[in-house]
């Protein structure tokens, strides 16, 4: 009479890339998990496929000497993710690639918008974000995902897609994303933690609950196909708001924090490692997630 389950099929699994060859660059607060230069991503890619997982969402590291204000370097069409996309499109065609959009990797400013005068400018920054998804749709994403936040840049990243004839391009909107201090190993990964300030004028406050019903509406009205939730297990009433009002998919993100978190209790010998995690990822299941972004994808298959 088990009501939910778990299945390779719930699965997206993050992947931080980085240039190189041969690269496998262990990241300290999230034990066992590492940045990946594209050979090797490619490896991984058809090993995830072998286990049953479908979806990939990519997050690159971008060198520093290519940040700016404007992000110039993510419209790069020979740029890193550009690339990505299509080796990991080549190698394992049937793979679902999802595609990080936000700035905040490319930002001189480590923030997810065009900065000026200490503001984050909303309007020319979702501008970008829609060139941006337009050139992932062009090397070959299935989905893109903006984690910005900025208002607003569902409509537009839609219409540039319909625009470009991507009408088979999915969006999957980080709709409920709050200003998270569980982000932090994530932002070690990939060196974008914010130069200045934080990023609660865009994300949500952790103490609010209706707004992340308001925000997830107005993406879905801007035309968003999947909506998600983001950190997971501080968040399960959200997802469950979610649920209850809305019809459709909703993914969760279980975050980097609290990956790292089970991995030092568990190194510690206090708690069952595997049995958390289990638990902790039906959880997101009953709460009402169809989808779960985690960084422990492959252990939680190895074990089903
Ligand atoms: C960037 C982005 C962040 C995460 C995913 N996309 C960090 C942030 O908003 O600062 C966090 C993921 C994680 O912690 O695992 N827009």
């Amino acid at each position: 009479m088990k009501e939910y389950h778990l299945s390779p099929n719930d699965f997206i699994v993050p992947l931080f890339i980085v240039e190189g060859k041969g690269v496998k660059d262990p990241i300290p607060s999230m034990p066992g998990y590492f940045r990946l230069s594209l050979d090797l991503i490619e490896k991984k890619v058809a090993s995830l496929w072998a286990k049953g997982l479908k979806a990939v969402l990519l997050f690159i590291k971008v060198e520093e000497t290519l940040k700016d204000n404007k992000g110039t370097e993510a419209l790069n069409p020979e740029g890193l993710m550009q690339r990505a996309i299509k080796q990991i499109k080549e190698a394992v065609p049937e793979m679902v690639v999802m595609t990080d959009v936000a700035l905040d990797p490319y930002s001189s400013y480590g923030h997810d918008g065009i900065v000026k005068e200490g503001q984050i400018l909303n309007d020319p920054t979702i501008a970008v974000l829609a060139k941006m998804a337009l050139s992932h749709a062009r090397a070959g994403a299935d989905v893109v995902a903006p984690s910005d936040m900025m208002d607003g840049r569902i409509a537009e990243i839609r219409n540039k897609l319909e625009e470009a004839q991507f009408h088979n391009t999915l969006i999957m909107s980080y709709s409920a994303k709050y200003a998270s201090s569980f982000y932090g190993p994530f932002r070690d990964a990939l060196d974008s933690a914010p130069g200045f300030g934080d990023k609660k004028t865009y994300q949500i406050d952790f103490a609010n609950r209706e707004e992340a019903l308001v925000e997830t509406q107005r993406d879905l009205e801007e035309g968003a196909d999947i909506v998600m939730v983001k950190p997971g297990l501080a968040y399960l009433d959200i997802i469950r708001d979610l649920k209850n009002s809305i019809s459709a998919p909703i993914a969760a993100y279980q975050v980097s924090g609290e990956y790292a978190m089970l991995k030092a209790a568990a190194a510690q010998g206090w708690i069952d490692h595997d049995q958390v995690m289990i638990e902790q990822l039906v959880s997101f299941k009953r709460a009402g997630a169809l989808l779960i972004a985690t960084y422990f994808a492959e252990e939680a298959v190895a074990l089903l």
